[in-house]
């Protein structure tokens, strides 16, 4: 429904590594460059722009006036809820500080989408980790309306640059039970798994290394949605059982306090 145009886009980091939008820059179908010319208008990012203080500030609030309803928040990161928010400060106003809560919760209700991309802002992730002092959560757990998850620690550019697409192009993706498109989420790892056949043979690795199936080495693969196995990634080359290393979880809801410790059945 968006088709004559870009999707305009509201970008805002908050709790996370910056993980995400290092992956996102390694998209290759389309490149970075594409994306930024032909699908997304990126009006806001407190990590890709230029525009500094006010400026970037008067950004967000012309958005506000000239594009409520119509504009795409995207969030990469969790949101510390505890003591009002203070443990994330997008800005310093005269009015006082910003916090990631407040422009989360304020953008949120004006989108047309909210999509959290990576796992922190899906689910809390790692930002949410025990003991979890900021009280780090998900953005749906601040949002009363839907919020489009593309999990992954970080997210594969893929589901991301995907999901964009979709929403540019025909508007919402299928989702799952967790608010996640099916269209990256709806298999398991461990269903199209190149080691799979060493499974069904009860045939186990015995240590990190061997090329049998990782399940005794802790895999989480048969309960992870994803479609690394034939997605792959950077430039679609490799992933984790490909290079011995079992499926840790990364787009699960418990990651990484249900996977951990790492490595271990
Ligand atoms: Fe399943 Fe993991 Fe074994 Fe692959 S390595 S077959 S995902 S348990
Ligand atoms: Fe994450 Fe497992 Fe894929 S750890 S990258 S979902 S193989």
């Amino acid at each position: 429904h968006h088709n004559k145009g870009k999707l305009p886009v509201i970008w805002l980091e908050t709790s996370d590594s910056g993980d995400n939008n290092i992956a996102f820059m390694n998209t290759t179908y389309p490149y970075l460059n594409q994306i930024f010319t032909d699908m997304i208008d990126l009006i806001y990012s407190n990590t890709f722009m230029a525009a500094q203080g006010r400026d970037a500030l008067s950004l967000v609030e012309d958005t506000l006036s000239n594009y409520y309803g119509k504009f795409t928040l995207v969030v990469e990161g969790a949101i510390p809820t505890k003591d009002g928010g203070i443990y994330n400060v997008i800005a310093r106003t005269r009015r006082g500080p910003i916090t990631a809560l407040e422009a989360v919760t304020r953008l949120g209700e004006a989108a047309e989408f909210v999509v959290a991309i990576g796992t922190c802002a899906s689910f809390g992730g790692v930002s949410s980790a025990a003991p979890n002092v900021t009280g780090s959560v998900g953005v749906s757990k601040v949002l009363k309306r839907r919020v489009i998850n593309v999990s992954g620690c970080p997210v594969n550019p893929d589901w991301f640059v995907g999901t964009l697409a979709h929403l540019l192009m025909y508007g919402e993706p299928e989702l799952d039970e967790l608010n996640r498109p099916k269209l990256f989420y709806g298999h398991t790892v461990h269903q199209h798994c190149q080691r799979r056949s060493y499974f069904d043979k009860k045939d186990f690795a015995e240590k990190l290394g061997d090329i049998e199936c990782m399940f005794s080495q802790g895999c989480t693969g048969p309960r992870t949605g994803s479609d690394c196995p034939y997605r792959q990634w950077i430039n679609h080359v490799s992933w984790p059982v490909k290079v011995n290393t079992p499926c840790i979880g990364c787009t699960n809801r418990d990651f990484p306090d249900g996977s951990a410790p790492f490595f271990t059945p």
